[in-house]
C-alpha cells in the first residue's frame, strides 16, 4: 500500500509561486497516493486573531488555488481544519505531553517573533502552533509530509512529539512522519529575500499577465554585475533561478551568456517573464473557471469533510484510550 500523505496551507492570503514550486508541486506528485490536503485556518488564527473579516473567504481561495494548480479532488481530500473538531482535540491531548522548552527552543517561533514585530504573539496559541500542526500529521497517521523547507523544525518537533507519545503510553499509534521537499524548496521573492507574503514581495498564481511582468521587471539580478559589460554571475541571481524552473531547456545558454556578458539583464528577464507567464497561464485559467464554480467548490468541501473526519475520529479515539482516557 502507498503511504499516506498529509499537508496543510494557511489561508492568509492567496498562494503564490512560493507556495507553489515550494510544496504544492509535489502535493501534485503524490495526490494518486493516500493523500490530505488541508487548509489550516486554525493556524491562521495563530498570527491572525484580531482580523475579524471573513477567514471563509481566504479558505475560498485557497481552495481554489489548490484546484487551480492542479489538484484533482477525485484523486485527494480536500478538507477544512476546523470542520473537524479532532484537531482541536488532538492538540489538546498532545499539549499535555509537550514540553514547553522544545516549543521555546522553536526556530520558526523564534524568527516569527522577531519578523512580525508589531503584533502580540506570546500567546498559547502562538507557541503551540507546532502541537496542532503535529495533531493534523498524527491524526491522519501520515508519513509524507510535503512543505517547503520552513517547516522543517516543524516536522521534527512532530517527530519528537510521536516518540514521546510512544514512550509514555507504549503503544506504536503513529509513524513518524517524514517531510518531502521539492528540488527548490525556498523560492526568492522579487527582493531576493525569501517569497512570503509578510515582505510584500510575492508574484501570486492569481496575478494577471500584466502585473506578473511589471512585477518581475523589478526583480533583484546580480548585485556584483553593476554595467552590462560587467560579467554575470547566475548561480546568485533570482532571474536566473526562475529560468531554471520556467525556461529550463535554455538553462545552460542563458548561464553562459550571463558569465560572459554577452546578455543584458533586462533582455534575460523579459525572457524569464514569458516563459513565467506561459507556465502561470493554464493556472490563471483554471482559477477563473472555478471561481464561477464556488457550489461545487463548496461540494468538495464537504465530501473532503466527510472522508476526512472518520480517520481523525478513528485516531482521536485511538489516542483517548492510550492516554487511559477511554477503554
Ligand atoms: N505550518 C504550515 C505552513 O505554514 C501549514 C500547516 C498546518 C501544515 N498544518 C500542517 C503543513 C500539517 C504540513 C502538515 O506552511
Ligand atoms: Fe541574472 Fe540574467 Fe542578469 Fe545574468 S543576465 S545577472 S542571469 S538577469
Amino acid at each position: 500500500m502507498s503511504s499516506r500523505v498529509l499537508s496543510g496551507t494557511r489561508p492568509t492570503g492567496c498562494l503564490h509561486l512560493g507556495n507553489l514550486m515550494g510544496a504544492l508541486e509535489n502535493f501534485k506528485k503524490l495526490q494518486g497516493e493516500d493523500s490530505f490536503f488541508m487548509i489550516a485556518d486554525l493556524h491562521a488564527l495563530t498570527t491572525e486573531y484580531e482580523e475579524k473579516a471573513s477567514l471563509r473567504e481566504r479558505v475560498m481561495e485557497v481552495v481554489i488555488d489548490y484546484l487551480a494548480s492542479g489538484l484533482d479532488p477525485d484523486q485527494c481530500t480536500i478538507f477544512v481544519q476546523s470542520e473537524i473538531s479532532a484537531h482541536a482535540e488532538m492538540a489538546l491531548l498532545l499539549s499535555m505531553i509537550t514540553p514547553l522548552g522544545w516549543l521555546e527552543r522553536n526556530p520558526t517561533y523564534k524568527d516569527q517573533l522577531r519578523e512580525l514585530q508589531g503584533r502580540e504573539l506570546h500567546t498559547h496559541g502562538f507557541l503551540g502552533y507546532p502541537v496542532l500542526q503535529t495533531a493534523d500529521i498524527v491524526l491522519y497517521k501520515a508519513e509524507k509530509v510535503p512543505v517547503g523547507e520552513d517547516q522543517l523544525p516543524h516536522l521534527e518537533l512532530a517527530r519528537e512529539i510521536v516518540r514521546r507519545f510512544h514512550y509514555l503510553y507504549k503503544e506504536e499509534i503513529f509513524p513518524e512522519p517524514q517531510a518531502v521537499l521539492t528540488q527548490v524548496p525556498r523560492i526568492p521573492g522579487l527582493d531576493g529575500r525569501k517569497m512570503s507574503k509578510s515582505y510584500d514581495n510575492c508574484i501570486y498564481l492569481s496575478d494577471s499577465a500584466e502585473v506578473v511582468k511589471k512585477k518581475a521587471k523589478t526583480m533583484i539580478t546580480d548585485p556584483a554585475r553593476k554595467k552590462r559589460e560587467d560579467k554575470g554571475h547566475p548561480e546568485v541571481c533570482p532571474v536566473f533561478l526562475f529560468h531554471q524552473l520556467f525556461n529550463a531547456s535554455e538553462k545552460e545558454k542563458v548561464a553562459q551568456e550571463c558569465r560572459e556578458a554577452m546578455r543584458g539583464c533586462v533582455d534575460c528577464k523579459m525572457e524569464m517573464i514569458e516563459k513565467l507567464n506561459d507556465f502561470l497561464e493554464p493556472i490563471r485559467k483554471r482559477r477563473e473557471q472555478w471561481m464561477k464554480k464556488k457550489d461545487q467548490v463548496e461540494k468538495i468541501l464537504n465530501h473532503g469533510r466527510r472522508k476526512a473526519s472518520q480517520v481523525a475520529n478513528q485516531t482521536l479515539l485511538e489516542a483517548m484510550r492510550a492516554m487511559g482516557l477511554r477503554d
